[in-house]
């Protein structure tokens, strides 16, 4: 995280999680938003631009965003939706030391009047961040407080780190139709290739794809993906041109980068009063 975000956080306030192995993740209550995942033998496993900021209320480019109630520019609402750029509260106790073997917290965020006035549904979100050797696992409930039904999209942003995203490549996804918002109309498409690569722009809405995924660097597996509830996965990468149009990344860094994102887009969720959805991401570095 860049010392100005850092600065501009430190309001909001910062979670920090530790546990025996030595890994660590930093989150932000701006957002709910999980910025670092440290492993103790292979680093920083998440991109957070060393341009980003929240400065004129802009989300924060970089680890792991929470898109809802709507994904991306599909809609009326702001982009990826209006709880990215809220502060939340920690629920629950922090649960963290180098005693502790998993180390967890707990956000939620209720509607209020800011909310509402965007979005008119009283609802309430629990963010749960678990902290295990090697992997972290994120899980959004959505719960509709409301006296009337609620329908909505979301999605875990996940900002992957990429030694160089040139090299890298995405398993699990050969046989499947994906939505290719980088061409005018958006093309619906087949993948072939065995694995994705992303040699430039990517902007893929997989519709019902698989639960678990792999990023591989040079053919070596680097990552492991499980996702569960979610039933749509975006990947994104601005590319070389498109990055130059986004203030809050270098030109270069668009190789540094691989958002694989869990998503619930095609069939948008319809809860009636009291209903309940969840649906979580669990990372592995391997
Ligand atoms: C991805 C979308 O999820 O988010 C892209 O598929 C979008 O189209 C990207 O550009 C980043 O969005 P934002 O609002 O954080 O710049």
């Amino acid at each position: 995280m860049n010392a100005l975000l850092r600065e501009q956080l430190s309001e909001s306030g910062l979670v920090v999680l530790e546990n025996a192995a030595g890994d660590t993740a930093t989150v932000s209550l701006f957002g709910a938003q999980v910025l670092s995942w440290t492993t103790a033998n292979g680093g920083e496993q998440l991109y957070c631009s060393s341009l980003a900021t929240i400065a004129n209320g802009q989300a924060i480019r970089g680890g792991i965003p929470v898109c809802f109630p709507q994904f991306s520019g599909f809609g009326p609402l702001p982009k990826h939706g209006i709880v990215r750029t809220v502060v939340w509260e920690v629920a629950t106790p922090v649960k963290s030391g180098k005693n502790v073997d998993v180390a967890s917290v707990t956000f939620s965020l209720k509607d209020n009047a800011a909310t509402r006035a965007l979005w008119p549904h009283a609802f309430l979100l629990h963010l749960d961040v678990t902290l295990s050797e090697n992997s972290l696992d994120i899980g959004l409930r959505v719960e509709n407080t409301g006296h009337g039904d609620v329908d909505f999209a979301a999605a875990l942003h996940t900002y992957l780190a990429a030694a160089d995203v040139r090299k890298a490549t995405v398993t699990s996804l050969a046989g499947q139709t994906y939505i290719d918002t980088t061409q005018q109309p958006h093309a619906t498409c087949v993948q072939t290739d065995a694995a994705l690569t992303i040699p430039a722009e990517v902007d893929y809405i997989y519709y019902d794809a698989p639960q678990q995924l792999t990023l591989h660097h040079k053919d070596t597996p680097r990552l492991q993906l499980a996702i569960a509830g979610f039933k749509d996965t975006v990947i994104w990468n601005p590319g070389p041109a498109k990055v130059k149009t986004l203030v809050d990344m270098t030109d270069c860094d668009w190789v540094n980068m691989l958002c694989i994102e869990a998503a619930q887009f095609q069939h948008p969720v319809r809860l009636a009063p009291g209903g309940q959805w969840s649906g979580n991401q669990h990372l592995t570095a391997i």
